[in-house]
């Protein structure tokens, strides 16, 4: 069985961090989003994979994947050169998947299950039904989670039968609360499906229609709800909350240096070469290497990547990308912070508590929300 993982798209539900780099690189837990679907593929021992990348993000991608050998697969790279479908990235790959079963991965999805289940399943199934009629073998295996905004997703109708009658992208009426995960098994017939739809109102070939083809046509497509949790981390708190949930399942490692007035709680992971000074540090977080926290306070659930500085500032449940500084802040917090950005704050000389912006009714630090790209800078009165 072949890998392919789509990780072209336009990104503009995470801008203006995706202005400047790939969706499918930002960080959970400081290591790139689609570094977890390469890995869950070489678990699940597909070691053949495809990765679709458009023009403006390929090289950034490649450049950090490399020809894959850091995960034991072996990489193939497939341009596209527009975003026109999740079904068209089918189109596009079919050279490389020959008439090949294979995993179709979206490259910013992530699960908590894995793959190995699901694809062995799909291989146990078309085994069981041998060599018969070509519909009585599933052609296709999807994987299904329910939501509360099925609207935003392509969403699955099942009949009596307990089959899956028909599918549909991003209705306007949804038949379930049933989505589509990012996470589609495929034999060949997939092939003649995508070349028989026709782009959808938003312009694009959509795969969601190219299964549905398959259930009109009368071939077999298997379904599975997923327990355990899903996110598309294509918006920032879906992508807050996958960090919460990766780190959640951190242990506690601390390499990094601790200066003797600090304190550091819980699950903390401080790579080596991190220094922690005058401050607190709250697990579940993660401190990358060559980065410095002073007179601050982290935690819980704190991505900082390497070679960042933070000095004199309050952080909880934000990722902070590399080479950032985040100082005088006195409570930063939801926030996505991108690569090589300095968000400060103008503190002036006459006033009396120089290092807290105080809430309406004097409560507390009031808190700071945002989303900042790469290579900005941003100071706050
Ligand atoms: O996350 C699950 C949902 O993913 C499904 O429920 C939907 O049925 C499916 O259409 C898809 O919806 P999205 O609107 O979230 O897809 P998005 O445009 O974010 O693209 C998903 C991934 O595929 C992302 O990593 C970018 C990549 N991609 C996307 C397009 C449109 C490509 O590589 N090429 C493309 O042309």
């Amino acid at each position: 069985m072949k890998g392919l993982i789509l990780s072209g798209g336009a990104g503009k539900r995470l801008r203006p961090i995706t202005h400047t780099s790939a969706k499918q690189l930002v960080p959970i837990a400081n290591k790139p989003i689609l570094f977890y679907g390469i890995e869950e593929m070489a678990t699940a021992g597909i070691t053949d994979i495809g990765i679709v990348v458009a023009p403006t993000t390929g090289d950034e991608i490649k450049q950090a994947v490399g020809d894959g050998s850091k995960f034991g697969v072996r990489v193939t790279w497939i341009p596209q050169h527009a975003p026109l479908g999740l079904a068209h990235c089918v189109l596009v790959a079919r050279d490389f998947l020959a008439d090949d079963d294979f995993v179709m991965y979206l490259g910013d999805n992530m699960l908590e299950a894995g793959l190995s289940d699901f694809v062995e399943r799909f291989a146990a199934a078309r085994a069981e039904s041998g060599s018969g009629h070509p519909t009585r073998r599933p052609s296709a295996q999807i994987l299904l989670a329910q939501v509360s905004d099925p609207g935003s997703f392509g969403v699955a109708e099942i009949g009596s039968d307990g089959q899956v009658t028909q599918l549909v992208e991003k209705p306007e009426k949804p038949p379930s609360d049933l989505a589509l995960v990012g996470v589609y098994l495929f034999d060949r017939t997939i092939h003649e499906a995508v070349r028989n739809i026709e782009p959808s109102a938003r312009g694009e070939l959509e795969i969601t229609d190219a299964i549905d083809w398959l259930i009109t046509q009368g071939y077999r497509v298997d379904h599975e709800v997923l327990s355990g949790w899903w996110i598309d981390t294509g918006k920032k708190d879906p992508l807050l909350e996958c960090n919460r949930l990766v780190l959640d399942t951190f242990g506690r490692s601390i390499d990094g240096d601790v200066d003797d007035t600090s304190t550091v709680e819980g699950q903390v992971v401080l790579e080596a070469g991190a220094k922690v000074v005058n401050s607190t540090v709250r697990g579940p977080a993660i401190i990358g290497s060559g980065t410095t926290v002073e007179h601050s306070d982290i935690g819980p659930y704190v991505s900082i990547a390497v070679d960042c500085r933070i000095s004199g500032s309050e952080i909880d449940n934000s990722v902070v990308l590399r080479r950032s500084t985040v100082s005088d802040i006195a409570r930063l917090t939801d926030s996505l912070v991108g690569r090589d950005t300095v968000l400060s704050r103008t503190v002036r000389a006459d006033e009396p508590d120089a290092g807290a912006l105080r809430g309406p009714d004097d409560t507390g630090p009031r808190a700071i929300r945002v989303m900042v790209g790469d290579h900005c800078r941003v100071e706050i009165e």
